[in-house]
This record gives structure tokens, sequence and C-alpha cells, in this order.
């Protein structure tokens, strides 16, 4: 079968990556539920866990791998036969198994981390991909903390893991450190001049430390990737990994780049609540498509404007996110558009001088309040004997 050069992969680590974070733990029942979910959504991999790590976390891959068909479930190990032999047999029962293995691939890991040489790393990078290669087909390699490594030399480890079989090669910037720009040059350094690299898929996995992580997930695959690795609701390590929703939703906002996935984008809002409320871990509501604010509008000047086409002020529908409507909120900054069309709404039609003074009392009352309410309307409106 042709690959469609235009397909991205999406892959998420919603279970792996976010469950690391303190608080956010989940037994396997929780996650097994979130799987059936992710895979409704349609993603194409789902990181199961790192099965060595604690034989809860080996039990969820094992069972995960039982009650889902279609996506890819993939459990993570660092390059040594231990983990490799614990994810193997987590992965039985899979559909698609894949192994996720990796090294360092900075200098500060390999000296500070691994107390270790260039050389060395490069060793234990292609033994590990063998030996996973024994058991599993598929086999995704993380040169981890890519985004601070040597150009050059990840590119020669890239070579090496390819030549042994990874079939995916993550390309981490596991601190957040980079610029959106150098990330996307990293990517096409390796597309460019890795000779076997049209053997393999280049996977962005991309932390949020410095706020950038969806912005270099697209600058890499811009530049050739076409896996992207993320969490929904961009939760992860620190300061979190790059939201599934936000690229998505970027690549179907963005048409011009010619870039499409299989998710079926309708079902983020749903899950990002049931993954706030399963994993305890709040969603801030400016968060970019799923934060309660995200379709939420209350100055006066969008308001107007929304209200004449909503289009002047909403680049993706609502409704396409699964999210339940646009709100126009009413607060002091509101004007009386806003006004008039939430009293419409509860059946009040004013005309233009009743208006006003309602819109006097409403601001009086806004400024101490901050958030308006339908009882507080009614209130302003109780001088109305019957309805209109
Ligand atoms: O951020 C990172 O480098 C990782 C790897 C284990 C893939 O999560
Ligand atoms: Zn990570």
């Amino acid at each position: 079968m042709l690959h469609d050069p235009n397909r991205v992969y999406v892959f998420d680590t919603t279970l792996r990556d976010g469950e690391q974070v303190p608080g956010c733990q989940l037994t396997t029942p929780e996650k097994i539920e979130i799987a059936k979910e992710l895979e409704l959504l349609g993603v194409d991999i789902i990181e199961a866990g790192f099965p060595v790590s604690s034989p809860g976390d080996f039990q969820s891959v094992v069972e995960i791998s039982k009650a889902v068909t279609n996506p890819t479930v993939c459990a993570l190990t660092r390059a040594n036969k231990g983990d490799i032999d614990a994810a193997v047999e987590s992965l039985k029962y899979a559909k698609h198994p894949r192994i996720h293995t990796g090294i360092g691939s900075s200098d500060m890991h390999i000296k500070h981390k691994f107390n270790s040489t260039r050389e060395e790393i490069l060793e234990r990078a292609v033994e590990a991909v063998k030996y996973a290669k024994k058991s599993v087909e598929d086999i995704e390699f993380y040169a981890e903390d890519a985004g601070r490594a040597d150009v050059v030399y990840l590119a020669q480890m890239v070579e090496a893991v390819i030549a042994a079989g990874a079939t995916v090669v993550n390309i981490p910037d596991t601190n957040g450190y980079c610029l959106p720009d150098q990330y996307g040059a990293k990517i096409k350094f390796l597309k460019e001049n890795v000779k076997n690299i049209d053997k393999a898929i280049i996977s962005v996995h991309c932390h949020n430390d410095l706020g950038l992580a969806t912005a270099n997930s697209i600058a890499g695959l811009q530049n050739g990737a076409r896996q992207i690795e993320g969490t929904i609701n961009g939760i992860g390590e620190r300061a979190g990994n790059t939201s599934i929703e936000e690229v998505v939703m970027i690549l179907k906002t963005h048409q011009v780049l010619g870039l499409n996935t299989q998710i079926d984008s309708k079902r983020f809002y749903e899950l990002s609540q049931m993954i706030r409320t399963q994993m305890r871990m709040p969603v801030q509501p400016n968060k970019a498509i799923v934060g309660s604010n995200a379709f939420a509008h209350s100055s006066g000047i969008h308001q107007d404007g929304f209200l004449k086409m909503r289009e002047n002020y909403e680049i993706i529908r609502p409704e396409d996110v699964g999210f339940p409507s646009a709100t126009i909120v009413l607060t002091a900054r509101s004007g009386r558009h806003a006004l008039k069309f939430h009293l419409e709404r509860l059946g009040f039609t004013l005309d233009k001088d009743e208006l006003a003074a309602v819109y006097n009392k409403f601001l009086t009352l806004a400024d101490v309040k901050l958030d308006i309410n339908d009882e507080d309307l009614q209130g302003l409106m109780a001088h109305r004997l019957v309805k209109n």
C-alpha cells in the first residue's frame, strides 16, 4: 500500500508521559476507559505505559492491548534488555505492538546522565533496536534531548538505528528548549542528510517549558516529520507536552499546510473533560480548543462583531471540537448588543430607550458583581409586569 505523504500519524502519550505527572496516576480500569476513548478519537498509536517501571504499569499495557483493536499499542523502554523484555511480554496481546526504546543524544545527557561517550551511546542505541527487533517488527527509537543534541551526531545516530531496524525515529525536545525555527531546521537536516531516512517516519515529541511545544511540533511537521506525539490537554512532565487537540486543529484550520490526520475532532471536548476529571488536573480556562473560555466572548467590541457574524471572532466552530456552544459572557465590559441578545433569549423585547435604561442599571450591577447570570437579568427586568 502506498504511504500518503500528507498523512500525519497521531501518537498519544497521555497514559505514559501524561500519567507520570504527580497526582495524575490512574488505575488500570481508568486507563482502559481512556484508551477506548482514544481509539474512538482516532489516534494511531497509544503509548500505554512503561512496563518495567511497576507491576501496575505492566498490567495496564497488557489490558490496554486486549481492549483496543485499531491503534498500535506502544510500550516505553530504556535501551536495555530487561526493559525491552518486559515491554515485549506486556505487548503479547496487542494486535499492532510497538516498542519505543531510546537513549540520550545530547552531550549533556551523554556526559552527565550516562557518564559515557558518543561512541558508546551510539552502540547501545543500535544494540537496543536490534534486540527489540528480534521480538517486535515495529520499533520506534527516541533520541532523548535531541533538541539540545549536536545535529551531526544526531544524524549519525538516526541513520544507525534505522539501519538496525527502527521504523520510526522520535526527535524529542525533551526540555522544551528549542525555538520553532531551530527545531524545524533540525528535522530538515535529518531529512536531507540521513541516507536511509525514507525507511522511517520522523516523529516530533515536544515539551512545553517555554510554551513552544505546539509551535515546535508544527515546525517539525512543516519540515518533514509525519508523526506527532502529545497528550490531551497538554498534560505531562513539568510544563507539559504538546496538546494533541491544538496540533490537530491547527492542521484543520490551516489547510494550506496540506497535512491531515484521522482524528474525529468532535470528540475533543468530552475527552478533555474526562482526562481533567480522571487525572485530577484542571484545564486552565483560557486553554486553546478545550478551555472553558475558548469560545466565550466577553468584550463589547468582540460581542458586537460576533453577533453580526460569528466568523468575525471565531476561527474554529465550537461544534467542530464538541464544545457545547459559543457564549456571550455578560460583564461590565459588555455592550448593549450583548445585553439585548441575552434579554431576548429570556423573552424580553426592549425598545431603544428602555434598553438604554436597563443597560445603565446593568453596568452598575456588573461593576460590583463581575459576572451576570440569567437570574440577575430577571432582576433587572423586575419592573416589567408582563413579559413580551
Ligand atoms: O521527553 C522525552 O524525551 C520522552 C522520551 C522518553 C520519549 O518522553
Ligand atoms: Zn516526553
